[in-house]
């Protein structure tokens, strides 16, 4: 696919914004949707809508087929053994919530221990706070690393999952999650991963993980919102209590007693969102064309390049700059708050996101309010990248 194919695919990156042409690096917290994602929501409205499983009717039978066809990609995108380990959900957050209501009913009694690590969004945190468990982050360095050491020394007997993210979205560090499944499982602990913005940026293989849970979300990844991913090892959902009832999720009801549906159906309880499912499938074929590592090599010199051309400009503090990172950029202007950085940009037609990213721990470990955070995607420009430049100079010298 040639590049400006890739970047003529997504018709809002047209958009002016206060008479600027939009430059978006808001993709950590969401990215655009290519046309062909935007059609496969069209068609499925004007043309396929039906609600999924045990229809008698055609439409019934064609949704089912493209529902159940899209599970099979993301099997394919992630490397799982078997599509039954793909679960559908609303997105990361969902997934992360599904695993401890499920798991800590079963599994976390008061004083169990859950060890997160200290550059975990909120999504990762507090679910497992409402489960029952204490948590034990793992610290990070001045850079965004995390301290395997210490990682090691927190495992106690009643630790009774790891749950970490395979890139933060604040610092934009790609975690060791392989090397901490090994060391998780050498204790006989589980690990869940947080993949939510791994999966647009990296090739992920589950197996290769060897994670037991890995989370992700469809619209981070050029797809639509309110669809997301939990996978499982087979063996772990089996195991596994459901966590909501409904339709879908049985075998046999009766007043006395339930018996639950096989997998991936005891964990989708009701009507799912069929048409963003679909758009999934549209988006993970969308990626799969251009090509993951084209994708992550283009996003890497747009990386490069912004750290380059952002370290002249005066006063420019960048927060997370481990070596392993993906194409996140946090940073500080002076004393300016983040938030005057951010609306300044905006008026210049750029949109950045600021604030504390849902990450306050990560807030805290630096004594910081917040930072002004740039993330760039598979659309993005050296261009882009150089106007990006040029306003905080513009906004340095303003402040
Ligand atoms: C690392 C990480 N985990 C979880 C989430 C939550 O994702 P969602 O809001 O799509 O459920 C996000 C969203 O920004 C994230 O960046």
């Amino acid at each position: 696919m040639l590049y400006s194919d890739i970047r003529s695919s997504f018709p809002l990156l047209d958009s002016t914004v206060h008479g600027h042409p939009l430059i978006y690096l808001d993709n950590a917290a969401t990215t655009q949707k290519p046309q062909v994602v935007i059609d496969a929501l069209c068609r499925y409205y004007s043309s396929q809508n039906s609600n999924i499983h045990r229809g008698a009717h055609h439409l019934a039978a064609v949704a089912t087929e493209m529902f159940e066809e899209v599970r099979g990609k993301v099997q394919r995108l992630i490397n799982a053994k078997s599509s039954d380990e793909v679960v559908f959900t609303r997105g990361t957050t969902e997934s992360i919530n599904l695993v401890a209501s499920s798991f800590g009913r079963q599994n976390i009694r008061p004083g169990d221990e859950v060890i997160v690590s200290g550059m975990e969004h909120h999504s990762n945190i507090v679910p497992w706070q409402l489960a029952g468990a204490s948590l034990r982050p793992i610290p990070f360095s001045d850079e965004g690393v995390l301290d395997m050491q210490t990682f090691e020394r927190l495992f106690s007997p009643r630790t009774r999952m790891v749950a970490v993210a395979h890139v933060s979205n604040t610092l934009g560090t790609v975690n060791p999650v392989a090397d901490m499944a090994r060391v998780a499982h050498a204790h006989g602990v589980p690990i869940l991963v947080d993949g939510a913005q791994a999966v647009s940026h990296l090739s992920v293989d589950v197996q290769a993980l060897d994670c037991d849970f890995y989370c992700f979300s469809g619209h981070k990844m050029y797809a639509p919102m309110g669809v997301g991913v939990m996978y499982g090892k087979r063996e772990r959902l089996e195991e596994l209590p459901p966590y909501q009832g409904g339709g879908e999720m049985i075998s046999d009801v009766s007043f006395e007693k339930t018996t639950f549906n096989s997998l991936p159906f005891k964990f989708e309880a009701g009507t799912p969102s069929v048409a963003d499912v679909l758009g999934l499938g549209a988006a993970i074929d969308f990626m799969m064309q251009v090509g993951i590592d084209n994708i992550a090599q283009h996003e890497e010199m747009l990386l490069q390049l912004a750290i380059e051309k952002m370290s002249q400009v005066s006063g420019m503090r960048f927060i997370g700059t481990a070596k392993g990172k993906v194409s996140v950029v946090s940073f500080l202007l002076g004393s300016a708050h983040p938030y005057d950085v951010g609306t300044l940009l905006d008026q210049m037609g750029i949109a950045v996101r600021t604030g504390h990213h849902c990450t306050q721990p990560v807030m805290q470990r630096y004594g910081i309010p917040g930072t002004v955070r740039a993330s760039f995607a598979i659309y993005n420009t050296a261009d882009e990248v150089d106007a990006l430049c040029h306003a905080l100079q513009r906004i340095s010298s303003m402040l």
